[in-house]
């Protein structure tokens, strides 16, 4: 029989009470999180989001309120009634919070039962995941998604609050929009009073928060959800929050300290400290030293060793004198045994004629003053691994330079080794540096990466794409190499290769948190820039015309950025994949197992809508 709440309060929540409270009365509610029966007592450890307090029911105290007692399983909500004690010294438990305290009932009721869960929240050993997904409401009661969660919403409000004192307002865009310029696939909404018409859900609420800067409100910011088709990897979702923000008449360098001091904020929200300014580094520079764009440094950057090795090394080894000879290091990785460096070369992508020489320890018995020298220059210490990554000298044979070279600071073939060097780089580190416990807890190494290309050669469409979306503005210096690269707009090797963005990334060990750029605000850049992107007139006003006319109407020049708040709360949570701090996740398959969406809809709603399904390609 289940009692009704009546005219009961709660007095404390289920993690407050302490040796101070002892004598008081207390009504406490909450789910049964564990039930130990000792014959005449019986204990209920009861749970909210604030923690657990034990609960005593003594037949000498109150036999029925203990029968009644006996009846609970867990998850069932119940409500006591009773007084604070301190505990017999020997059944203090110092590893909860209220451990010094328990409540002594003299009142039951029950609230509600439960069937039994196909997991307990409190349960230590985690079940799959599709059972968690499934039956999210019982995992979400579980201590560390109640603290990922809380961390969450303490994030987005010290970010909140942060944005308001610097003066900007949140502002929020429509939802049921058109295509935005992200690149990546829209999630389509039919429209019902006009057949055969649909909105997009936006990729980002890019073009409106230019807008309003177009419209006077000179500082926006918006914590707000974005939509995209896209596959899905532990660090993207198909619905994501963005921490979205715009400012006129902004330096890169006035966007970067807003960051960062939002970004202090919500550390310090979750109890970490930060240091800024952030480190900046050069595109070029982060390929050349890491491989990437989004450089983990808590792991040492590459060094180029071909000076370590005589010519007569390089050209035993098969090396190409002419590119670099980059050595990885992985810190304390240990002696690896064989079968491990055997795994190593697996985990090697070439690009480019790019090779591994992965057995440093071969080279020193070969080489041993070349290995001398290269222990040196990459500061070995004992244990560290190194591995070797050079352009092979038969793969370069025949291949010639390439003028592509005199704007930009790495060359293609020069690129090819680097970016090889980097997968592989991030590969061993995921592989040893973890499994060595290189990384530390709270070891946050923040970075602007800076000049990005405003351009990447599609290989498969043979063009040119924007590397951030077609409203970032070039470097003021390049316009000219934008002038002369729309006369080659199908070669790879155009002057726009050398055309550098005034685009920026703030990067988190390894992750890219954020993205921004400082925008274009003149039509005349805007139309060159999509012409270079191979775009008609009348293709680009098709596709973003209500832009184009509003930047004819006193654009003044405005920049912003972007960031992941599901990644920054994924990191300070120490969690492994956004689902850990998302309430409601989709899977890798981009399905939301609790409520089974997406789902098929009746004839009649999609006759309403006009829409004819065909069977996917396949099924037909
Ligand atoms: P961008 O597309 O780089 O830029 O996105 C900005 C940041 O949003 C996060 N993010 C995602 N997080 C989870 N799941 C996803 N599928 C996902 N996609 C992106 C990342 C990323 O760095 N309008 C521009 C920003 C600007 O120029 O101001 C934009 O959306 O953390």
């Amino acid at each position: 029989m289940l009692d009704f709440l009546g005219d009961l309060r709660r007095t404390h929540m289920c993690g407050v009470l302490r040796a101070s409270d002892a004598g008081k009365k207390a009504v406490l509610m909450g789910w049964v999180n564990r039930r130990r029966d000792h014959g005449n007592l019986l204990f209920i450890d009861l749970r909210d989001r604030t923690g657990v307090t034990q609960i005593v029911f003594n037949t000498e105290r109150d036999r029925t309120v203990h029968e009644k007692a006996e009846t609970l399983r867990n998850e069932y909500v119940i409500a006591a009634v009773g007084t604070v004690k301190l505990r017999d010294a020997n059944t203090i438990n110092p590893n909860m919070p209220t451990g010094e305290v328990e409540l002594v009932a003299d009142e039951l009721r029950v609230l509600n039962e439960s069937k039994l869960p196909p997991f307990l929240p409190s349960d230590t050993a985690l079940t799959n995941e599709e059972t968690r997904l499934k039956y999210r409401y019982i995992d979400l009661r579980r201590d560390a998604m109640q603290f990922n969660i809380e961390t969450r919403h303490k994030v987005a409000k010290a970010i909140r609050d942060y944005l308001s004192s610097q003066g900007f307002f949140e502002i929020e865009t429509p939802f049921m929009t058109r295509s935005t310029p992200e690149g990546a696939r829209d999630y389509l909404v039919p429209s019902r009073v006009q057949p055969g018409t649909f909105y997009a859900l936006p990729q980002s609420p890019q073009m409106f928060k230019q807008i309003l800067m177009i419209s006077g409100f000179d500082r926006y910011f918006q914590i707000v959800r974005c939509f995209r088709d896209e596959d899905l990897r532990a660090d993207r979702q198909p619905e994501f929050t963005q921490i979205d923000l715009e400012m006129t008449y902004p330096q890169p360098e006035s966007v970067w300290a807003v960051v960062e001091g939002f970004l202090t904020a919500a550390f310090a929200a979750a109890g970490f400290e930060i240091e800024t300014p952030f480190p900046r580094m050069d595109y070029d520079e982060a390929i050349r030293l890491y491989g990437i764009d989004k450089p983990d440094l808590r792991l040492p950057p590459f060094t180029d060793v071909r000076d370590c090795l005589s010519s007569e090394n390089l050209s035993d080894l098969a090396i190409n004198p002419n590119l670099p000879v980059i050595a990885i290091r992985i810190p304390k990785v240990g002696e690896l045994s064989r079968k491990e460096r055997d795994d190593i070369k697996p985990m090697f992508h070439s690009k480019g004629g790019a090779r591994v020489y992965e057995d440093f320890k071969r080279i020193a018995n070969r080489y041993a003053e070349a290995a001398e020298k290269i222990s040196k220059k990459t500061n070995m210490a004992e244990g560290d691994l190194i591995v070797l990554v050079a352009g092979s000298a038969q793969a370069s044979s025949g291949e010639k330079e390439t003028a592509f070279a005199p704007h930009r600071k790495v060359t293609p073939q020069e690129l090819a080794i680097y970016t090889s060097a980097g997968l592989l780089r991030l590969a061993l580190a995921q592989k040893y540096a973890e499994q060595h416990q290189c990384f530390q807890k709270g070891d946050f190494r923040f970075l602007w990466v800076t000049n990005f290309p405003m351009f990447e050669w599609d290989e498969g469409e043979k063009q040119w794409m924007a590397a951030h979306h077609p409203f970032t503005s070039p470097h003021e210096q390049d316009m000219k190499l934008l002038e002369e690269g729309v006369e080659s707009l199908h070669d790879p090797l155009s002057p726009l290769s050398a055309v550098r963005a005034l685009a920026y990334d703030v990067v988190l060990n390894g992750t890219e948190l954020g993205s921004g750029s400082i925008r274009i605000h003149r039509q005349d850049v805007q139309s060159r820039i999509f012409r270079a992107l191979g775009m008609t007139e009348e293709e680009a006003k098709a596709r973003f015309g209500f832009f184009l006319e509003a930047l004819e109407y006193g654009t003044p020049p405005h920049g912003g950025i972007a960031l992941g708040l599901d990644r920054i709360v994924m990191i300070l949570a120490g969690a492994e994949s956004l689902r850990e701090v998302i309430p409601f996740p989709k899977t890798a398959r981009a399905v939301d197992l609790m409520v089974d969406a997406p789902t098929p809809v009746s004839e009649k709603q999609l006759r309403e809508l006009g829409i004819v399904v065909r069977k996917p390609v396949g099924q037909l």
